[in-house]
């Protein structure tokens, strides 16, 4: 069942303490990448969540690098277009950019100006929500495009960080820490 699928995720994500920095608990979703079981439980558990979505959302965006994991493997089984969002200077032709808050410093993510159109409904994927930064920049670019983020769905969610504040639209977590 659902809870039993939720434990085999949660169990499956190795964590690395002082990772890549002092004071930072990494939490590791390529650790889950090595039991299908685990994937297939995680999969089950995303897929049920963009089921459940109406209207059906028109696009699926991942957002580099780890988002891609997931974003391509909803849009095989949904029939849902995917879109990348990049960070700067990957994605040819016309490009939307955000610049968004590091720790230290900033940093500018891109989409391309054509992969969107006005007034569509997104889903937007990644493994992890930490300060909400990057969510928070991706779902600025798809507003700049006069589209509309429908729901945010990552693997997993720090809760301590709050992330969920900085972001303008709804989120649902797999798994909380
Ligand atoms: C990580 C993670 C999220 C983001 C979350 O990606 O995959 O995208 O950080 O952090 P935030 O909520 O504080 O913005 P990272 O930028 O490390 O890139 P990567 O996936 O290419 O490793
Ligand atoms: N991205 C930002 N914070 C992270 C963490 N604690 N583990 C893995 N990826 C992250």
């Amino acid at each position: 069942g659902r809870e039993s699928d939720i434990n085999i995720v949660k169990n499956s994500i190795e964590s690395y303490p002082d990772f890549p920095k002092p004071g930072v608990l990494f939490r590791d979703i390529f650790s889950l990448m090595k039991n299908p079981k685990a994937l297939e439980a995680l999969n089950k558990l995303i897929l049920e969540e963009v089921e459940n979505m109406v209207p059906k959302p028109d696009v699926i965006i991942g957002l580099e690098s780890r988002g891609f994991l997931f974003g391509p493997l909803i849009s095989l089984q949904t029939r849902i277009p995917f879109v990348p969002i990049r960070k700067k200077g990957k994605l040819p032709g016309q490009v939307n950019k955000q610049t968004y808050e590091l720790e230290y410093g900033t940093d500018t993510v891109e989409i391309q100006s054509d992969a969107i159109q006005q007034g569509q409904n997104i889903l937007i994927v990644d493994d992890l929500l930490a300060t909400g930064g990057t969510l928070q920049a991706a779902c600025k670019l798809v507003s700049q495009l006069g589209a509309h983020v429908k729901k945010c769905i990552v693997v997993m969610e720090l809760l301590d960080l709050n992330g969920r504040r900085s972001v303008d639209a709804p989120i649902h977590s797999i798994v909380q820490y």
